[in-house]
Order: C-alpha cells, then structure tokens, then sequence
C-alpha cells in the first residue's frame, strides 16, 4: 500500500464503522527476535506489516536466520512469518550493516541480543534513528561484557559481541526498549539478569519470553531471567496495534456522534493506559476481551464521542501511553484542555515530538504551547486547515491526520508516507470512517 508524501484530510461530521487494525509492533519485534535465537520454527500470524517490523526481520536474515512469507489463503487474511530459528547464540556473523530503518525497537532491542555473539556487527538506521540517544543499551550491555563503538552514543553503532555475565541494573529513563534490550541479553549470559524499573513499561518481553519457554520471576518492579534458557518456536498469533487503534478512538472522542468499534486489538494492562485517559477525557468507552494469545488479552474497544473535559497527564502515566501523546493532544483541541508533564522522551522520538506537534497544532490555529517535558494544549477554538510537516514521524503524520477531521478546513499532511513504518492501511482506513 504505497502513501503519497503528501496528503490532503478534510473535516469530517462524525466517524463510524468497525475497524481492524495492523498486528502489533512491540509484539511483531518481540516474537520475530526470539524466534530467530530460538530452537525449532516459529510462525507468526498478523505480523505488523510496516516497515519497522520488516526491518527487523531483514536484519535477522542477514544474521543468517530462515525466514519465509506464506501468502493468505482468503482475502482480508494475514500473511504468516515463517522463522527457523538458529537456538541461543547460533546467528552467524552479518556480512554487512544491519539496516534498522527508522525503528528504534529494532536497533535497541537487536544490540541486546548480537552483544551475546562473539562476532562484530554494525547497526545503522535512517536519519531519523541515527539521531537518537543509544547510552541507555550501550551502558548496561558495556557492564555485561560487550564493547561498543558510537561517536556521541549514537547510531551507527559498532557493538563487538562476546561471552556476557548477568547483572542487575535500573534504567535511567523507563524504557521497554532498554528493559528488552538487558533481559535478551541477559537470557544469553552466564548468571541471573536483573531488571528493577522505577515507572513499570510495557511487559511484552516478558509474557513472550515466557510464550517461548523460558522461565523468569516478576514481583512488583524487578524481574529476573536465568541465563542460558534455551526458547523453543512457537505458533503465534499477534493482536492488533492498539497504539494505532488510538488514531481512530481518538477521532471518534472528538466528534460528537462517532461510534467505532476496534476489533481484535491488544488489551494487555501495560498497554492500554489510553482506555482510561479517554475515557477520563470524557469518552464513552465499552471494552470487552474475547481471547488470551501467548499471555497477550486481545478483545474489542468501541468509542463514542460526548464532548470532553480537562485532564492532566504526569510522569507516573507517562511511559504507559507515551505513543499515543501526539495524537491525544490534537484531540485536546476539540474542546478539552490537555497538560503533559514528566515527558522528555518525546523529544527522543522519531522527531522530538513536543516541538514539532505544538508547531503543527499552531499552523492550524490551536492554542497550545510547548514545556520542557510535555505540553498544554487548551481546547475551544476548531481547529483551521493548514499545512502541518510530519518530520518522518509516522505518529505525527497520523495524528495531523486526526486534526484534519476535526478541523473546519483541509489539513495537507507533508511527508505523511511516514504512516507506512507501523500503519500502512492508516490513510484508507480513515477514509472508510467517515458517515
Ligand atoms: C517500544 C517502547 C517505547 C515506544 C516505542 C515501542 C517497545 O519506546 O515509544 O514505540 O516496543 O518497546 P521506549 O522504550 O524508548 O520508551
């Protein structure tokens, strides 16, 4: 599904229908990397067809890991990733850069599992992700015994894997990418790996971990994983993105009238924080879970809009809703009031966030201002039609989408092919929305 660089929403009424959305991304990441280090074949279904996640497979197949497409038999269907896995430590030494794309999952959680192989690997990214701060895995995988070489800590990165010993560690910045990142490396290690998080991030390692075999001990903030498990594939099944769900329940929150239902998305409780923000912004939401996959509770979120009221977000809730920030501040302009605080990691981003999202809502009109950790955006006047830049950001691409339905006039989104990277289908599923 290709996605012009620039494209033009115009104001919508109300949206409405049933929606399915892409499998998810963290889990996509997740499933795909431990199955090339496990022993046996994996096949996954509803793969995140997107770039990051294809990234992360073209990556393993430069690792030396099988990795085959099965084509749908019926329409509408999935395709199946086929992986044969290489077992604990088996990749082989890459004979050139591992190419992450834009993707921060792939660069961050990948150093964590070619640390533990005695050979050199370099992992580059595009521009965006060659930007973006790497001291947080090269730290704890350095204490585990790798050795990496970065100018300024950031990409490319040139990580010389060797024999790594457990630690015990508490990440500076709450980060599931870094978590994920010590604990595969941590199963490839000699000892016991430790992970204690001061905010808790989302736990997809470690119910997928556990999916594939290993055993690991998680009390309230730490979780510990012996060394040296070895995974076994597995049948998996991916839940839709509820992170990309968010652009639709947001757009339905913020017109009056809406009612969409998201169907066969992920439910997992350190995912789905947005549930009850919307629903504290003044959304009427319904939930209903209908199947657990690999640990992972998918069901049905369905969203109407009432109006909306005022709230504020702070560094306690942050971690668990930091990807859908974007698009809930342009659903602030519809009438609520919005404050973030405790937010920083938005600036790390696939752009920094908070200056290019402000600027963007300010094209249009918004009244909304930047703080050094987050943002405020006060609702009450319609947002106008403008030209608002997505700065390969895919999340802001979607969420400039959102303001151009709320928004009295066209909204023209430059660089909105940045969508492709987690939500190919993101343009036209919008439009079929529309009532
Ligand atoms: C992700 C974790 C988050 C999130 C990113 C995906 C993951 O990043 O923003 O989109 O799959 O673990 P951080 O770990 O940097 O917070």
């Amino acid at each position: 599904m290709h996605i012009a660089h620039q494209v033009i929403v115009r104001p919508a009424t109300r949206v409405r229908g049933i929606l399915r959305v892409p499998g998810d991304k963290s889990i996509s990441h997740r499933y795909a990397l431990l199955a090339g280090i496990a022993d046996g074949e994996t096949r996954i279904h509803n793969y995140a067809p997107g770039g990051d996640c294809a990234s992360t497979l073209a990556c393993l197949q430069a690792l030396g890991v099988t990795i085959t497409r099965v084509e749908p038999v019926s329409r509408g269907a999935a395709a199946v990733v086929v992986i044969r896995g290489r077992g604990l430590r088996g990749l082989t030494a890459p004979a050139k850069p591992l190419d992450c794309g834009n993707s921060g999952s792939t660069m961050r959680m990948l150093a964590g599992i070619v640390a533990a192989h005695a050979f050199e690997s370099t992992l580059i990214g595009d521009r965006s992700l060659s930007r973006r701060p790497m001291r947080r895995i090269i730290a704890p995988l350095t204490l585990m015994g790798a050795r990496f070489e970065a100018a300024d800590d950031r990409p490319p990165l040139l990580i010389h894997g060797s024999d790594l010993r457990g630690i015990a560690f508490v990440p500076e910045v709450p980060s599931a990418q870094v978590k994920s990142a010590v604990l595969l490396a941590g199963l490839q290690a000699s000892g016991q790996t430790q992970v204690t998080e001061r905010v808790a991030t989302r736990d997809h390692t470690e119910r997928a971990l556990e999916a594939f075999g290993a055993s690991l001990t998680r009390d309230i903030d730490t979780c510990t994983l012996a060394g040296g498990q070895r995974l076994r594939g597995i049948e998996a099944h991916v839940p839709g993105d509820i992170s990309s769900a968010a652009f639709a329940a947001a757009a339905a929150a913020g017109l009056a009238g809406s009612d969409v239902s998201i169907e066969g998305v992920g439910l997992n409780p350190s995912r789905s924080a947005l549930i009850d923000v919307l629903r504290r912004f003044g959304a009427l939401v319904d939930v209903e879970q209908t199947d657990v996959r690999q640990q992972e509770r998918v069901g049905r979120i369905r969203v109407r809009g009432q109006g909306l009221t005022s709230l504020e977000l702070g560094a306690d809730i942050v971690p668990a809703i930091i990807d859908e920030l974007p698009v809930l501040a342009v659903l602030a302009t519809a009438g609520g009031e919005l404050r973030v605080t405790g937010a920083s990691e938005l600036r790390v981003k696939e752009s920094d966030r908070i200056t290019a999202l402000v600027n963007g809502l300010r094209v249009l009109g918004a009244d909304a201002e930047e703080l050094p950790d987050g943002f405020h955006v006060r609702g009450g006047r319609q947002l106008g039609g403008g030209v608002v830049q997505a700065h390969d950001d895919h999340r802001l691409a979607m969420a400039f989408a959102i303001a151009g339905l709320l928004a009295s006039a066209p909204v023209i989104i430059e660089g909105a092919s940045a969508a492709a990277v987690s939500y190919p289908s993101f343009f036209d599923d919008l439009e079929r929305l529309r009532a």
